[in-house]
């Protein structure tokens, strides 16, 4: 199923404040969709809806913990209330901690399944009833990884979350098709984008930083990350290539086709009965 115009539509994004999120609010918008801007980060999403009003935007900014799923629940019910029925809900918002497995806290996975996995379980049950009881052509887009294919040290929270959303997606896919619906579903997997993911922190629970994993290993991924991320693609890439994958229906929505062999050589170890590769690429 597709939805081959963007335009008129009413569009709904977590994690929009900042990164990829903000780069699909802002092509929605910049395409003619109504489009609900949802994070859970206050200043950071004022500011960014009233940058895309300032173009003439229709946006409307609600501040949501997606981890929370009464607040979710309100999210649909508001969008719905503003812009009507919505055709394309956009599972974004994410967080990353890092460090050795054995020195994560419960609190650390907690946050992070939360947000990645929670989140997108949320929204799929807040929102797609209505997607479906409204009858129009609608799509779902979840954002996942390149690490929902490819595993990597110091991230066990994250890949975990990631070959969730991934799982989750494919099995949607099915049930969307075998009941003949009108809603479609992408998964989008992005590599390196130069976003603020590095800084996740600033919006654990609580605020500060009290409960952030402080060991040597932790400092170590975030300052890995903070170094791949800067020479990243722009988000706004990013945001044409989900808007294609929208329009023709596209599945899968692969960012990097460089990084593609990582996900062919753990595909392979496994077929061949050997240990997983650490790839160089990644
Ligand atoms: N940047 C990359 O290289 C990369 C690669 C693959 C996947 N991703 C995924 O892309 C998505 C967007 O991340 P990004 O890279 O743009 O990072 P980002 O930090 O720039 O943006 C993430 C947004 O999510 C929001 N957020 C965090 N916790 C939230 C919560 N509980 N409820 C609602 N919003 C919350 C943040 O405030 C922020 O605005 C994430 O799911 C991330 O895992 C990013």
């Amino acid at each position: 199923m597709t939805l081959p115009d963007v335009a008129g539509c009413t569009a709904v994004v977590t994690g929009a404040a900042s990164g990829i999120g903000f780069a699909l609010a802002e092509r929605f918008a910049g395409d003619g969709a109504r489009v609900v801007m949802a994070d859970v980060e206050a200043p950071a999403l004022e500011q960014a809806a009233d940058r895309l009003r300032e173009r003439g935007a229709q946006v409307h900014p609600v501040i949501t913990d997606v981890s929370d799923g009464e607040a979710v629940d309100a999210l649909a019910a508001e969008a719905v209330d503003v812009f009507g029925p919505v055709h394309l809900l956009c599972n974004n918002a994410g967080v990353g901690a890092g460090g050795l497995t054995w020195e994560l806290t419960t609190k650390d996975w907690e946050w992070v399944l939360g947000v990645n996995l929670w989140g997108v379980i949320h929204g799929l049950r807040a929102f797609l009833p209505g997607m479906l009881a409204h009858g129009e052509p609608a799509h779902v887009v979840n954002t996942a990884s390149l690490a929902g294919h490819v595993s990597a040290p110091f991230m066990a929270p994250y890949g975990a979350s990631k070959f969730a959303v991934v799982a989750i997606s494919e099995a949607l896919f099915h049930e969307l098709a075998m009941t003949g619906s009108c809603v479609g579903v992408s998964v989008l997997c992005p590599g390196w984008v130069n976003t603020n993911i590095h800084s996740s922190e600033r919006n654990r629970p609580g605020g500060g930083q009290a409960d952030a994993p402080s060991g040597e290993s932790a400092g170590m991924a975030v300052d890995m990350l903070r170094r791949v991320l800067s020479s990243g693609m722009d988000p706004a890439e990013v945001a044409a290539l989900v808007v294609d994958a929208v329009r023709e229906g596209a599945f899968y929505v692969f960012t990097h086709p460089d990084m593609m062999p990582a996900v062919e050589t753990r595909a392979g170890a496994i077929l061949q009965g050997h240990d997983p590769q650490l790839s160089m690429n990644l």
